[in-house]
């Protein structure tokens, strides 16, 4: 009986709209970066956010603390004009065939991100990462540099999560309901089965999107299955993982600064691409739909997409960071020991 009316529940809440990568998620991001930026820069960063660590967050860097700050923040008065500096919305709506899913060589033309048609007034992801880390670099202000850091750090791990720079007809996945085979059809993510209660009483639980799946889901199982549920030890395969694919970091590093809009639009366009080809696209090629039922093997497939978004982030944003707070060009060989 309780179970049947959590589902009822589950089913009449409103669903809630585009979330970023989990907090794990950016809590990795941030990680990676930190371990990545120069003692010069990583002492700026305490100072500026006047601690070292926090006991509220196991394993996290000073920036790994406030890698979440902007999801907290983003329900408040104060900050809800911020909402849209969270995503890319592809103007899928405005392509008389749309953007299905399909491998990245078969897509219309017009299925890419347009900056001038899909980030007005450089309200999106590609422009808001531009604008703090200007603001970065620029302001003798102490409050308007501590904002612009915990913006910046979040917005660059959002733009590397492919459902944030997606399709506008489903909202970034967010109006795909999907579960996993062998799951419950409307079980709810593990971050939020722990705060059910809370969520509960605020009107926040949500059931399983697409969205939420690549945000929470994917990382969650491999962390669990492989890592003994550690972050850390996530962390540390993933560093590991970058000195031995050197190619990967190469790439990643032809355009990494967030002052640059044509970097940022290029991190967008690289999402978008792999939205459509990985997110949006099942194991037999097919597009997944609303009420779709996931199969193990597309978790397995899809998660080493996931561990190359977040790698590409961190990197991106130790590089962006030692720049705006130490005027250097970080070089790969200070993370690839070459
Ligand atoms: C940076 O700090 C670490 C540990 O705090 C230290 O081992 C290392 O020598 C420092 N590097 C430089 C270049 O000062
Ligand atoms: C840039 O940052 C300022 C200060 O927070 C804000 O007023 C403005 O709307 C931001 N614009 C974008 C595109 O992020
Ligand atoms: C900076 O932020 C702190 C805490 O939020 C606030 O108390 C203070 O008045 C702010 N200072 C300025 C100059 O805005």
């Amino acid at each position: 009986m309780m179970k049947f009316l959590l589902k009822l529940l589950c089913l009449i809440v409103t669903f809630t709209t585009t979330h970023a990568w989990g907090k794990e998620g950016h809590e990795i991001v941030a990680n990676l970066a930190w371990s990545f930026l120069s003692n010069a820069t990583q002492a700026k960063i305490s100072d500026l956010l006047g601690f070292t660590t926090s006991p509220a967050c196991e394993g996290c860097s000073p920036l790994a603390v406030i890698a979440d700050w902007a999801d907290a923040v983003r329900h408040t008065q104060r900050y809800q004009w911020t909402a849209p500096l969270h995503y890319i919305d592809v103007r899928d709506d405005l392509i008389p065939s749309g953007c299905p899913a399909r491998v990245k060589d078969t897509m219309d033309e017009r299925c890419h991100f347009d900056y001038v048609r899909d980030c007005p007034q450089d309200f999106c992801v590609a422009g808001s990462i531009v604008n703090y880390t200007n603001i970065l670099m620029t302001t003798a202000n102490h409050n308007a540099s501590v904002e612009a850091l915990k913006f910046l750090t979040h917005f660059v791990g959002d733009i590397h999560q492919p459902l944030h720079a997606s399709r506008t007809t489903d909202r970034g996945g967010n109006s795909i309901h999907v579960s996993f085979d062998g799951e419950d059809h409307f079980v709810i993510s593990g971050r939020d089965r722990r705060h059910s209660q809370r969520h509960l009483r605020g009107g926040h639980l949500h059931a399983k999107t697409l969205h939420g799946i690549w945000d929470d889901d994917i990382i969650e199982k491999a962390i669990d299955r492989d890592f003994q549920g550690s972050r850390v030890m996530f962390e540390e395969f993933l560093q590991a993982w970058l000195k031995t694919n050197k190619d990967y970091v190469h790439q990643w590093m032809a355009c990494p600064v967030g002052s640059s809009q044509a970097c940022t639009s290029l991190w967008g366009e690289e999402s978008f691409h792999y939205a459509i080809e990985w997110a949006y696209r099942n194991v037999d090629g097919s597009e997944i739909l609303d009420g779709d039922v996931l199969s193990d093997e597309y978790q397995q497939t899809r998660r080493p997409i996931v561990q190359q978004r977040l790698a590409a982030g961190g990197l991106r944003l130790a590089v962006t960071l030692e720049m705006a707070l130490y005027g250097k060009a970080l070089q790969s060989d200070s993370f690839l020991g070459e």
